[in-house]
């Protein structure tokens, strides 16, 4: 064996690589559980793309087949069903887990000098991560991913002058139709999940390059022994790789539970109109898009005023755009000198405590119906989501911050 590898190693540095990411990346010793979440984001794209895989070898991307042949995959494929079940719970699972993980990064600052590059790398990863989850939610060609998806590629013709022209281009047709899930289709099996995987070792190697933060926010590369070795750090390898395992069991248990005893999660996974083929004469009552979706889309539905001639849904389009666009400069936004909330002012506690509330509040709104009054809550909400960051720079640098300790405690 050690044979083998020296061979290998001569012609292609695997025990170097090994040693710097693995046995000799020295992570902070303090991670606690948010830090589960990078490894299990990791887990679960491997999930994806194996299961996409399989998917794939029985799933027709035609108009006429599609709809029959999730059926077909449901019911006849042998462990279809678990197949299906997992991709589809997963993509789920994949939005909690980097949710979650992005909001260690708010908490912990980890987006902060020297890791501005990881930060845009990751919301990178999460603007991919969209597109994917969009143009696969079309593939099984049901009522909801047919309407869905004729939502939002309209949302691209109220874009003044090219509008039309850019939403019939998505198409590729006047209405979605076969041609938009031949494309959407092979964007999503092959182009998006290249993209996501080249990003996601970007984000990694943006990672390794600076060293992890951790929940103190402190600096361990300061405080180093003679051997060069940060005094607060660990080997990744066997201590971290052991301490995910549990991340790993946690979150299999939580996951297999929803995956075989609620795998549509009451319609918030799957929704109950894709459970009838897409027909382009018939629109649902209602029309919403996944979970993960929705705290964008109720900020689009909360525009509604028409302004300097462009009406509302051209506005609405801005500001969910803006809503992802002013997370890419978050760390030029953070002027605190220091990172963890934990050592911030009270301001700072406040101001995220507000903005995580905001947001899950408007994915709730996002999902039900809008009324006069839930628009109302929705615009107040909106505003609150972006007084965050625009208040940011101010609220940070105002604010009185306790004295962050040199080295990590415990
Ligand atoms: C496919 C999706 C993603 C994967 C596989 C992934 C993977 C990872 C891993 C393995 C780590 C190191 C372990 C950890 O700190 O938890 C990490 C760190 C980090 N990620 Fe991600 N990530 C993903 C998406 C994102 C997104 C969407 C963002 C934010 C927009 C983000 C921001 C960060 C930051 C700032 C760090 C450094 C954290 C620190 O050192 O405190 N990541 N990521």
């Amino acid at each position: 064996m050690n044979k083998l590898i020296n061979w290998v190693d001569e012609r292609l540095p695997i025990v170097d690589a090994w040693n710097k990411h693995l046995a000799k990346y020295y992570a902070p010793k303090n991670f606690n559980v948010w830090y589960f979440f990078g490894s299990l984001a990791m887990l679960v794209l491997v999930n994806q793309l194996v299961t996409g895989i399989w998917l794939t070898m029985s799933y027709n991307p035609s108009s006429e087949g599609a709809f029959a042949s999730v059926e077909y995959i449901m019911r006849d494929v042998e462990w279809g069903w678990l197949l299906r079940y997992l991709h589809s719970t997963g993509a789920s699972a994949f939005f909690v887990v980097v949710y979650l993980h992005m909001f260690r990064g708010l908490m912990y600052g980890s987006y902060q000098k020297p890791r501005e590059l990881i930060w845009i790398f990751g919301m990178l990863i999460y603007l991919v991560l969209m597109a994917e989850a969009f143009m696969g939610y079309l593939l099984p060609w049901g009522q909801m991913s047919y309407w869905g998806a004729q939502v939002i590629v309209n949302l691209f013709g109220a874009i003044p002058v090219i509008g039309d022209d850019l939403s019939l281009w998505i198409r590729g047709d006047y209405l979605i139709s076969g041609i938009t899930l031949n494309r959407f289709f092979a964007l999503h099996v092959v182009a998006l999940p290249i993209v996501l995987l080249g990003l996601v070792v970007l984000h990694i190697l943006a990672l390794h390059e600076v060293g992890s933060n951790n929940p103190d926010g402190i600096d361990i590369k300061k405080n180093k022994d003679e051997n060069g070795i940060p005094k607060d750090g660990i080997p990744f390898h066997p201590y971290y790789t052991v301490h995910d395992l549990l991340g790993v069991a946690v979150f299999f248990f939580v996951f297999f539970l929803v995956l075989f005893f609620f795998p549509e999660m009451g319609g918030l996974f799957l929704e109950k109109p894709n459970f009838e083929p897409a027909n382009p004469l018939k629109t649902p009552d209602h029309i919403a898009p996944v979970w993960y979706f929705t705290p964008f889309y109720a900020m689009l539905r909360a525009v509604t005023v028409d302004l300097f001639g462009l009406d509302a849904k051209f506005w609405g389009v801005v500001v969910m755009g803006a809503a992802i666009a002013i997370l890419f400069v978050l760390p030029w936004l953070d002027r605190s000198p220091v990172r963890s909330i934990r050592y911030k002012g009270w301001l700072s506690k406040i101001a995220l405590a507000i903005f995580a509330v905001s947001f899950v509040i408007l994915g709730y709104l996002g999902i039900v119906p809008a009324t006069e009054g839930r628009t109302m809550v929705a615009q107040i909400l909106t505003t609150f989501y972006f007084l965050y960051f625009i208040l940011m720079p101010f609220y940070t640098r105002m604010e009185k911050t306790k004295p962050v300790p040199e080295r990590v405690a415990g």
